[in-house]
């Protein structure tokens, strides 16, 4: 189904060469600023995801005002993970590699990915992953802003605006078949700075 969706070379980016390599430095720095990342904790907050969760490509920061009671990070960079104060516990995986999640059926309450989904070659693996460590009911939120390493982004995601990337981050929830109706848009104020996305959706 997914090929029916998404155009040819939509999945492709300017640097295929492994990820490993492009992540294997630290970047100990934020990727939005202060006020887009204020957005992402208060969705967190509001959203009440405060049990076991999943963060999926993590690094040093996860964004919740408070820590949930067991946080999981799956990310690139083993130096970034071990510095994140909130994590009980993370597995270094490249999922461009291979799209599977290494945790049990249902084994987490809800899960995030912040300004990342744009970097996954296989989206819709991973989506279906998400939902398949979900339990039933739990949320997987889907944060972005307008900006990203441009090399390792996916070129369908580069060719869209802002509303063409809800959509697109709409179409990996409803294409992975794992979650029902898909919420989100805009969490940040009109006025300066970096904007912040969200879309989310609960699985079935
Ligand atoms: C822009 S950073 C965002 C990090 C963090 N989520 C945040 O909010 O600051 C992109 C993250 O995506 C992760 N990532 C990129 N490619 C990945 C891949 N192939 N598999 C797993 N994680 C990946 C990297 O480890 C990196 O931490």
């Amino acid at each position: 189904m997914a090929d029916d969706v998404f155009p040819p070379g939509f999945f492709d980016r300017s640097d295929p060469s492994p990820d490993t390599a492009f992540y294997a430095p630290p970047r100990f720095v934020t990727h939005i600023d202060d006020r887009a990342i204020a957005a992402v904790g208060a969705l967190y907050a509001e959203l009440g995801l405060d049990g076991d969760v999943l963060d999926l490509c993590a690094s040093w920061v996860s964004h919740f005002t408070a820590a949930p009671r067991r946080l999981v990070g799956l990310g690139m960079n083993a130096d970034e993970l071990a510095a994140n104060p909130m994590l009980a516990s993370h597995v270094v995986r490249d999922l461009n590699a291979d799209p599977t999640l290494p945790f049990d059926d249902a084994g987490f309450d809800d899960a995030v990915c912040c300004v990342s989904v744009d970097y996954l070659v296989d989206p819709v693996a991973v989506f279906g992953e998400v939902a398949r460590v979900l339990r039933p009911g739990g949320r997987f939120v889907v944060t972005f802003s307008n900006r990203c390493f441009p090399t390792k982004a996916i070129r369908g995601w580069l060719a869209a605006d802002d509303e063409g990337r809800l959509q697109i981050v709409n179409a990996f929830f409803v294409v992975s078949g794992g979650f029902g109706q898909v919420r989100g848009g805009l969490r940040t104020p009109p006025g300066r700075g970096d904007p912040l996305y969200a879309v989310w959706a609960t699985r079935r």
